[in-house]
């Protein structure tokens, strides 16, 4: 199995900034106790790497990505703290070429048809669309896709995608895995509600 197949087992992708790495594992805990372990731990904060890092050491379990993901060095950095796939909001050839030469499965982000060509172009198999509410929804990623289906690409839609709206999209066979920060905010992360994160781990999967 592929990762983007586990991913697409899993369906729903937590979304991460975190501040502080010492809540790397009650977080990964959380989400493993609500039936979620997979998350894309973004480079957005200086804490990216001690959190992938502690979560693939000690969480073997979990599926753990690097979200984005905006330089070379940042493929290398997601490399050797043990993330398995790489995901970033856009699409940069230099970067998606290092991934490919260090054999990091890597989702660019896209959000138009000539965005979507470029990610084809260089082999992606998976592709973000992001920021996928703003962008027009279900019927626009239906729309953008549907050229090119026989390709095989798949998506992971994220930017606005919601409990209350996932269903919406998972119904469309090209959707791998919905992503979202609403499971596991920065806010509930820094106050330590881990026992909230669980419970929205648990619904988001109720829900797939
Ligand atoms: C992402 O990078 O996937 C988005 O920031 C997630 O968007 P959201 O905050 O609307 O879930």
């Amino acid at each position: 199995m592929s990762i983007f197949d586990s991913l697409s087992a899993h369906a729903v992708v937590p979304v991460i900034a975190l501040d502080d790495p010492a809540a790397a594992l009650p977080l990964a805990d959380a989400l493993i106790e609500g039936g979620l372990p997979v998350a894309e731990i973004t480079f957005r904060t200086p804490a990216a790497r001690a959190t992938i890092e502690a979560i693939a050491k000690a969480r073997p379990e979990m599926l753990i990505g690097a979200g984005t993901v905006l330089s070379e060095a940042q493929v290398d950095e997601a490399l050797d703290a043990g993330a398995r796939f790489a995901l970033s909001p856009g699409l940069d050839r230099e970067v998606l070429a290092h991934a490919a030469a260090r054999g990091l499965p890597f989702a660019p982000g896209i959000m138009t048809p000539t965005d979507l060509q470029a990610a084809l172009r260089a082999d992606c198999r998976m592709v973000k669309f992001f920021p996928a509410m703003p962008a027009g929804g279900p019927s626009m990623l239906k729309n953008i896709a549907a050229p090119y289906l026989h390709t095989g690409i798949r998506f992971n839609p994220t930017g606005g995608v919601t409990l209350d709206n996932l269903a919406e999209w998972l119904a469309l066979k090209e959707v791998a895995a919905v992503g979202g920060t609403w499971i596991a905010t920065r806010a509930d992360i820094a106050a330590g509600n881990f026992a909230r994160i669980a419970e929205n781990a648990r619904a988001a999967v109720a829900r797939v």
